[in-house]
This record gives C-alpha cells, sequence and structure tokens, in this order.
C-alpha cells in the first residue's frame, strides 16, 4: 500500500535550443539542451474541490478556481499553462480533492529559456505523485503539450521534452524521436538581448512564408535537418570546432526565415570576431538569447557585454524535471 502524501516538491529545467529552431516545427529535427536554472513547484492537497495558485514571479497571488471553473477562457497568462494542464489532468484521472500551487523560479520569464513549459512539466510530475498516478515520460509529455497546445496553439514540444528528459536531446515532434546525447561538456556562451521575443508570432511568420514560398522554405529546412544531423554527431565527439560552423550555418539559414533581429546579429558579430567557434539565435528568435560555441569563453563573454548584451552563466545537460521533497 502506498503512503498518502499531501505535499510534492518538484523543479524542472529550462532550457536552450541549439539546433533545428522552427524546422522542428515541421517535424525535422532539433537539438535542445536543458540549463541548470530550474522552476520549482510545491502543490499541496487541499480538502476542498479547487485550484490554488500563488506565483509571485509572474505576478499572481492566490489565485483560486473551483473545479467547476476551470474551463472559462479568462484565465491570467500566469497561470494559463497550470490550469489547463490541471483541468486535462483531471478529464483523464477525476479527483474529488483539490490543490494549492505556488511556483518559484530561477530565471525571469524574459529570458526565452522556456519558463511555461518548465512549470507544465514541473506540475504535471507533482501532480503524478501526490495523486499517485504512474505516468511514463512519454505519457507526461502527452499531457504537458496537450496542455501547451491548449494556451498556446503552436509549438513542437521540444521544451517539454527538454524539461521532462532533461541533459542534451536530439528531438522530433511530438516526442515521436526522443534521443539523449552524451554531451555533457558542451563549451557554451549564453547572451540576452534585453528583448523578449513572441515566439507565436514568429512561428506564424514563418508558416506565411512557408505558405508564400512553399519550396524554397523546405528546401531551408531540409538544409538545416541536415546540419542538425552532423552536429548530434559532432556534439557527441566533443568537436566544438564543427558543432560551432555547424551553428553559424544554422544562423544564416534562420536568417533566410527572417526571424533574426539587430541586437541577435550584433550579439552573434561580437562572438564570431571574438574567435567563437560558432554562433546563432536560440528558440524562435526576434530577441531573447543567443548561443556561442567557445574555446576561450571569458573572452567572448567580455564581448557580448561590450555591445549590450547580458552574460547569462547557465550549465547545459542538466537534468531533467525531479521529485524535490515529498510529505
Ligand atoms: O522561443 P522559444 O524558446 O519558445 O523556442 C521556439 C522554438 C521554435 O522552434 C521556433 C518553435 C517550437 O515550438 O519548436
Amino acid at each position: 500500500m502506498l503512503e498518502k502524501l499531501s505535499q510534492v516538491t518538484t523543479s524542472a529545467p529550462g532550457k536552450l535550443m541549439l539546433f533545428g529552431d522552427h524546422a522542428v516545427v515541421y517535424g525535422y529535427p532539433c537539438i535542445v539542451t536543458a540549463i541548470d536554472e530550474r522552476i520549482n513547484v510545491t502543490v499541496t492537497k487541499v480538502d476542498v474541490a479547487t485550484f490554488t495558485v500563488q506565483a509571485p514571479d509572474v505576478g499572481v497571488d492566490n489565485y483560486t478556481r473551483t473545479f467547476a471553473e476551470l474551463k472559462a477562457g479568462d484565465t491570467p497568462k500566469g497561470v494559463a499553462f497550470l490550469q489547463a494542464l490541471f483541468y486535462l489532468f483531471l478529464e483523464g484521472f477525476p479527483q474529488s480533492e483539490g490543490v494549492s500551487v505556488t511556483t518559484q523560479s530561477e530565471f525571469s520569464s524574459n529570458f526565452g529559456f522556456g519558463s511555461s513549459s518548465a512549470v507544465t512539466v514541473a506540475f504535471g510530475k507533482a501532480l503524478c505523485e501526490l495523486y499517485q498516478v504512474e505516468l511514463d515520460n512519454f505519457e507526461l509529455f502527452h499531457l504537458c503539450y496537450q496542455a501547451v497546445l491548449a494556451v498556446q496553439g503552436v509549438g513542437s514540444g521540444f521544451d517539454i521534452a527538454s524539461a521532462i528528459w532533461g541533459g542534451t536531446i536530439y528531438y522530433k515532434t511530438p516526442a515521436s524521436v526522443v534521443e539523449p546525447l552524451a554531451a555533457e561538456e558542451i563549451p557554451l556562451v549564453v547572451g540576452y538581448t534585453g528583448i523578449k521575443a513572441d515566439t507565436g508570432t514568429l512561428v506564424r511568420s514563418v508558416a506565411e512564408k512557408k505558405r508564400q514560398h512553399p519550396e524554397e522554405i523546405e528546401a531551408v529546412f531540409q538544409q538545416i535537418e541536415k546540419l542538425t544531423e552532423l552536429a548530434r554527431t559532432a556534439l557527441m565527439d566533443e568537436d566544438w570546432q564543427t558543432a560551432g560552423e555547424l551553428m553559424t550555418q544554422n544562423q544564416s539559414l534562420l536568417a533566410q526565415l527572417e526571424v533574426s533581429s539587430q541586437e541577435l546579429d550584433n550579439l552573434i558579430d561580437a562572438a564570431m570576431e571574438n574567435e567563437a567557434f560558432g554562433a546563432k539565435l536560440s528558440g524562435a528568435g526576434g530577441g531573447d538569447c543567443m548561443v556561442a560555441l567557445a574555446e576561450e569563453r571569458a573572452t567572448v563573454e567580455a564581448a557580448l557585454t561590450q555591445k549590450g548584451g547580458e552574460v547569462m552563466r547557465v550549465k547545459p545537460h542538466a537534468s531533467g524535471v525531479r521529485v524535490e521533497s515529498r510529505s
């Protein structure tokens, strides 16, 4: 007989896309690494059928809904993913007792580190523990991915997979391929542009381009696929020179999709002028972060700061979602 739990704390990592951005939405592979900045979620059972959230990092204070109100559309942004997930969870695994949820993030939701997917995954894992529902990684993925699609409408789910599996993974949507890559020591430099990008808008802009120029854009995706395959081998061989060159090629293909920005280009150029092996934007583009591979990381970091970027000292290949405590 399993002991009955009343409180569970879980955590899930943020992520950075290394290769395959945008193409992954259309079924091509990407490579994503989990980073050592996490979101913690504490879920406490309550004996009434309510859903309460405290999320101070995103300005949510004592938000409460009854089970019957969970489907309502007027959900504030800071709780939308949690509420969508809880609704889907209850559909699959009906319960009479509710939850009180507190989230705490080690990073700003502005960085593009995947705070929505990390919080969704951490909450999903906590619910499974608390209500003693056994889901494997793929089942947890599909539950979380459904929630993200319900809120966001678009997305490959690479960020959810990264939050679940952790490490560095080669991924195809919707978790049809998830292959952990042994690439622990990636010499990564990360620069934040200071600009918050809107993933949905950028994904839709690429979709529109694809509608207007289907063959041209498909050809870009195919080139991205080719270099992502090569990057998978280069990363596992710890051949940073080749991986870096592939990053730079990936960046010029992303520029053809018109998703880069002046600020991203400035930081990428600064990295390249300071002997980075290669550099590119990470994620949707338009802002958020760029990544580079470099032997002399401190030199590249100084150059990014000089260009007005904020250096993010994060470690790649962090562990995936985990239970931190239960009582
Ligand atoms: O901007 P982010 O970190 O949410 O990354 C978006 C990556 C895309 O490939 C553009 C979209 C997706 O869901 O894969």
